[in-house]
């Protein structure tokens, strides 16, 4: 793990690694494939990606994206939305073709689900894989929305979110039962294919849950512990988020 003294200086070294690989693959004129978050944690990320395309004409337009996750159901114009989220904090701002952004749709039809999360998982695969994949990590050791009692070998699918998950997020929605009980997420093997992974985790909160993720063995009961596995992974922490190491 890479340990920063401030949330601000580890933002910045992320972006600068999302900066770096989308700039590689401009020279060799390839699409540069990422996997992104949301959550409060890449906040500071996406902030720093605005300010290196407005102030360092950082282009995004070789830039294709997935995200991990989407509520489900979820109107895309909900305020909740991670579909709004992304927009609202990183795509509106940046010269990203539209046609180039993947989001977890949360309006499909419960009887198309199935076909469309093997689509979504198809996608990506077409698209030569991602490139580069970042992660928060959820107080129950999810990634994306991969919950306890995920496998290592799980594609993007519905799931039932656990309860800790879902009254963490009942601050967002007014209340635990306005909070949706499930999700579309990519799965713990989508994430697995990912080509370089990092994982960023800030404040105490999140202590336990990094020191059971990197310290202990690698179980379903803990998702994010399978990244120990991972051939390139990177956990970017704060000093509150490593205190337990
Ligand atoms: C959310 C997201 C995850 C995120 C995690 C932590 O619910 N689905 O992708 O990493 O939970 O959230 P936060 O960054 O707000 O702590």
């Amino acid at each position: 793990a890479d340990i920063f003294l401030t949330v601000e200086k580890a933002a910045k070294w992320v972006a600068a690694e999302i900066a770096s690989v989308i700039k590689e693959k401009q020279k060799l004129g390839k699409k540069c494939v990422l996997g992104l978050a949301t959550g409060a944690t890449p906040l500071s990320v996406y902030s720093e990606l605005i300010r290196l395309h407005q102030e360092e004409a950082l282009s995004f337009q070789n830039v294709i994206t997935f995200n991990l996750d989407e509520y489900y159901p979820m109107l895309k114009s909900s305020a909740q939305s991670y579909n709004h989220y992304m927009n609202d904090v990183l795509f509106h701002h940046i010269d990203i073709p539209k046609n180039q952004i993947h989001v977890p749709d949360g309006e499909v039809s419960k009887i198309t689900i199935t076909g469309y999360c093997k689509e979504y998982e198809n996608r990506i695969d077409s698209c030569g894989g991602l490139d580069l994949q970042i992660l928060g990590i959820g107080r129950t050791g999810h990634i994306g929305f991969n919950e306890p009692g995920s496998q290592l070998d799980s594609k993007t699918r519905l799931i039932m979110l656990d309860s800790l998950t879902r009254r963490d997020a009942a601050k967002d929605f007014n209340g635990l039962n306005n909070v949706p009980k499930a999700a579309i997420t990519m799965g713990v093997g989508t994430i697995f294919k990912a080509k370089r992974v990092i994982l960023m985790a800030w404040g105490e909160g999140k202590a336990a849950i990094v020191k059971k993720a990197l310290e202990e063995s690698q179980c379903d009961a803990v998702p994010a512990s399978y990244l120990q596995r991972h051939a390139d992974v990177k956990f970017v922490l704060d000093v509150p988020a490593a205190s337990e190491l």
